[in-house]
């Protein structure tokens, strides 16, 4: 737990030993430092965990990837939860190669830049409401507004009715606790469950779409093509589990870890405003400086060497977001936050093909919330709890008053 409370003591300490440790539990080789993490993340000669499925087999041959990666079978783990893989079957995440290049391409045609600024008006509205509804009382920054105001962004995007944005949190919460180191039984089946809700529920929202039209992402995602090739009815339900899951939890942890770290400067909020140039020069500061997404799994797809260390093919190696965005040998006294920091590469949007495709509306939707909070007196009610997981870091909770 004292990990989970501050691990980047602990992963400076490893940092500063070694580039990368072997674990043995998880049969996994760690890196710790930001050239490394950098390197794998946007080279192909490293893929996603998840993309020697059975049944890709076709679409691989196709493409760069060895196939002796081909007909991996799922884990033995999840062999029962059907539902959990077809929601993740074509997630850009886990795709590689050609499959990947033009699912990618496809999604990114639907998610205009245009749709995303207009969304603007929306998260300022969204935004105060949630702040006033709260305003002069004890409540939770993380299901109180984090949570709310990200989700009901999401949903606005694609164009899923607000009555049903609670049932979007709920499958959300759910499926991402698949994500982390260990999974229990029960999570596993909750996740399977929260997975076949949402299938039917977006297979039924793309039928409605698909009879009419309107100006929403779920019914681009039924229209964009290229060379005559749409994208199929599996393609866009996996997308539409994606981008909420995805766009969701970093979004709200952001918000969470971002408000503490600014609570527990020795700086008032009208000093940080001074001091920063632009609202994105803060967001950017807060990820860096505590990362919602802590690592990610790659596998070797040939022999390579990496930070002075042989890597076999097939081996699977982890890289490490948030120890990476400390390292002093690329940031300057990484401990501390600094507004006026000039290096602002930071790992936590990942690189390469799988560099995050949501970073224009996460930028926006954060700038606007850490705008309207800058404005405000907020105080911390108590030291809040960390939820015991790694991979996607926040708070249980976060109990202000403003
Ligand atoms: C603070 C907020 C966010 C952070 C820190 C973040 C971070 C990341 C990272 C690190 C990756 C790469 C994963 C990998 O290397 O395997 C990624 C991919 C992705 N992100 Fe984000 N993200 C955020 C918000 C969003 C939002 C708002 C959306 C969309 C609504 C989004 C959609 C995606 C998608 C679809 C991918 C997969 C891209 C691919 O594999 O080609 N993200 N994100």
């Amino acid at each position: 737990m004292e990990f989970i409370k501050n691990p980047y003591k602990i992963m400076g300490q490893f940092r500063e030993d070694t580039s990368v440790f072997w674990d043995e539990i998880n049969g996994l080789y760690f890196f710790t430092r930001y050239e490394d993490v950098r390197t794998i993340q946007s080279t192909k000669t490293f893929g996603t965990t998840f993309n020697h499925i059975e049944g890709f087999e076709e679409e691989l041959s196709e493409t760069d990837i060895p196939l002796t990666f081909v007909g991996y079978k799922r884990s033995d783990k999840y062999a029962t939860y059907d539902n959990f893989w077809k929601s993740e079957e074509f997630s850009l995440l886990n795709l590689e190669g050609q499959l990947h290049k033009e699912l990618r391409g496809l999604v990114a045609k639907a998610f205009l830049p245009r749709s995303v600024q207009q969304l603007v008006p929306y998260m300022e509205e969204k935004s105060n409401d949630l702040f006033e509804k709260n305003k002069g009382t004890e409540f939770d920054m993380l299901k109180d507004y984090a949570q709310p105001y990200s989700v009901s962004i999401i949903g606005k995007l694609l164009g899923v009715p607000e009555s049903d944005h609670l049932k979007f949190l709920d499958w959300s919460h759910k499926i991402v606790k698949m994500y982390d180191f260990e999974v229990t039984a029960e999570n596993a089946n909750n996740a399977e469950e929260a997975a076949k809700q949402f299938i039917e529920y977006t297979q039924n929202l793309l039928d409605k779409r698909r009879k009419h039209p309107e100006d929403d992402m779920i019914t681009r995602l039924s229209q964009v093509s290229e060379d005559n090739n749409y994208l199929t009815d599996d393609q866009i339900i996996c997308t539409v589990i994606l981008l909420l899951n995805a766009g969701h939890e970093a979004t709200v942890n952001t918000l969470g870890n971002g408000l503490h770290a600014l609570l527990t400067l020795d700086q008032s909020f009208d000093e940080i405003k001074k001091e920063a140039e632009d609202i994105n020069d803060i967001v950017e500061e807060l990820i860096r400086y505590d990362s919602p997404l802590q690592f990610f799994q790659r596998y070797a797809l040939e022999d390579v060497e990496i930070g002075g260390h042989n890597i076999s093919k097939g081996s699977k190696v982890a890289i490490l977001l948030g120890s990476a965005n400390r390292d002093p040998r690329v940031f300057e006294n990484p401990d501390q936050i600094n507004f006026k920091r000039e290096m602002k590469d930071h790992s936590s949007w990942g690189g390469g093909i799988h560099f995050c495709i949501g970073t224009h509306l996460a930028r926006l939707e954060l700038g606007v919330s850490f705008n309207h909070i800058l404005e405000k007196q907020f105080s911390l009610i108590e030291e809040p709890s960390r939820t015991g997981a790694f991979g996607i870091r926040g708070f249980k909770n976060l109990l202000v008053s403003a």
